[in-house]
């Protein structure tokens, strides 16, 4: 970090540097805002890594209510109806937004934005951009976008460690650099941290997105939504990479199928087979590989010989495992790979503490329900950005208190990863979940270096623990059917404590959760 921060305080900060808190620090200009990433940008962030590009009703067979309409069936009654509505109609200008700012996207040979598919959309409507690079390419523009624009003051190489909370709003926030721990001052600050990845084993994201957002947002109070929705796609690359190489969606989108080591299609009986939405496909697979199957991407036959071509990104990482993806058979297996949980917000991304917003996989805006759409999320960040920089700069300036620096060491996910990997995973039960839930407890009280992954594990854990049903991506095998009525959930750092210590000390509660 070359500037003391100190001298920025009482902009808006904005926390993290991917493509939601690029875009939402773009939207502000010309207004001052200090961008802070933990990470050079562009270098760590999850969104870089998006092979998926952006899902937006543009063909000529589209319109956003059938977008709209796909979106609430994959989410399986637990959408905010209205959320996805606003969100699902303002993408395609999202994407116009986009290009303005120099995202290259495919294009056909005529210039019209190249549309593909993937799973559960009933229509093309996929924009992507450098085949299977999309993340890649719409950061470069980003970056270079941010990098031009006065008004944004970045700084890399810190990372906010607590958010200071004073009479009941956003103080300032306490951050961590080479130099030693700094304070800074400010009214105004928005989280875009991106998700939880590194608390699993088996992930597609970067190794450091292990909930820090959600840590920060919790010890201060935030309340959050659906914590229990993570998503686990269906086709990671198996073997000891970690994280583990995604094989996109799109590639079942171009005519892949899914076999097993007899070559059988055993998706072959579910309605929208390899294309069915992502929870079915994963737990398919799950399923089949716990019967002692090994399971297989074929996309020998199509894409086939286009497949470098197509998704050059992929063709790399299997080459680099030793695979010929036009030519041989691609193991897989599923991966924790987003998060539709997180911290609660209205659609311009303010939480229940004022002074504080959130936008991106970090926050939970109700368009994702209980089974992200693909290619939804990216969408939800571009568009929200937008309406998240209007209410921050639209919200009057509450000057940050003055606070002490003091340093807090940066969190270790070590320990936290094996337990919600077991319990937590594509199927759950209570008996899993409670001894989870026992030591998440533990470790977030210790005050060490794992007690905030800790503590983001353990409302997870208990959100899961509550909800005794299977819904979306949420499935307990003790509880295996749906209830009548959908309802969102809720959860505090607090409420999480308080239930979990109330499994503790009675037996019967045991019985029943
Ligand atoms: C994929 O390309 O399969 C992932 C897209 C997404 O997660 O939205």
């Amino acid at each position: 970090m070359s500037m003391d921060v100190r001298n920025l305080a009482n902009r808006p900060v904005i926390i993290g540097g991917g493509i939601a808190g690029l875009m939402t620090a773009l939207h502000m200009a010309p207004e001052q805002v200090l961008l802070l990433s933990r990470s050079p940008l562009g270098a760590d962030a999850s969104s870089a890594w998006a092979q998926g590009g952006l899902a937006a009703s543009l063909g000529d067979d589209d319109k956003p209510a059938l977008h709209l309409a796909d979106t609430l069936a994959a989410g399986d009654g637990l959408c905010d109806a209205e959320a996805a509505r606003r969100i699902v109609y303002a993408a395609p200008a999202a994407i116009e937004d986009l290009s303005r700012l120099g995202v290259r996207f495919d294009r056909t040979p005529e210039g019209a934005l190249r549309l593909g598919l993937e799973a559960a959309h009933g229509r093309r409507r996929i924009v992507h951009a450098g085949g299977d690079g999309s993340g890649r390419e719409i950061m470069r523009a980003l970056v270079a976008a941010v990098r031009s624009t006065p008004s944004i003051v970045v700084v890399e190489g810190i990372e906010a460690r607590r958010l200071v909370v004073e009479d009941g709003r956003i103080a300032g926030v306490l951050a961590s650099c080479s130099t030693g721990p700094v304070f800074v001052a400010t009214g105004r600050v928005v989280l875009a941290t991106g998700g939880i990845g590194g608390l699993f084993h088996d992930t597609t994201n970067p190794l450091g997105s292990c909930g820090q957002g959600l840590a920060l947002a919790a010890r201060a109070g935030a309340i959050f939504a659906d914590l229990e929705f993570i998503q686990f796609h269906p086709t990671a690359l198996d073997g000891p990479c970690r994280p583990m190489p995604l094989i996109s969606e799109a590639v079942r989108g171009e005519g892949a199928t899914i076999v097993d080591e007899t070559g059988r299609r055993f998706l072959d009986g579910v309605p929208g087979a390899e294309l069915a939405p992502r929870d079915i496909v994963a737990r398919a697979v799950w399923r089949h590989l716990a019967d002692g199957h090994r399971v297989f991407l074929d996309a020998r036959e199509k894409p086939g010989a286009m497949f470098a071509r197509q998704f050059p990104t992929i063709a790399s990482a299997c080459g680099k495992a030793g695979i010929d993806a036009a030519r041989d058979l691609i193991p897989i297996r599923p991966a924790q790979h987003y998060h539709m949980g997180g911290v609660a917000v209205d659609l311009a991304g303010r939480t229940s503490i004022p002074g504080l917003w959130a936008c991106g996989e970090v926050a939970s805006t109700g368009l994702h329900g209980a089974n992200r759409l693909a290619s939804n999320s990216l969408t939800e960040a571009i568009v929200c950005a937008r309406w998240v920089a209007e209410s921050v700069a639209a919200s009057p300036e509450h000057r940050g208190k003055p606070a002490m620096a003091s340093d807090l060491p940066a969190p270790d996910p070590g320990p936290v990863r094996p337990l919600l990997s077991h319990a937590l995973g594509v199927t759950r039960d209570g008996k899993g979940l409670k001894q989870a839930a026992r030591t998440l407890l533990a470790l977030s009280q210790r005050h060490e270096t794992a007690s905030d992954p800790a503590a983001v594990g353990l409302m997870i854990t208990v959100a899961a623990l509550l909800r005794r049903e299977s819904r979306g991506a949420h499935f307990r095998t003790d509880f295996p059917h749906d209830v009548a009525m959908a309802r969102r959930s809720q959860m505090t750092l607090d409420a999480a404590i308080a239930a979990a210590l109330e499994f503790e000390s009675s037996p019967m509660l045991e019985s029943v959760a």
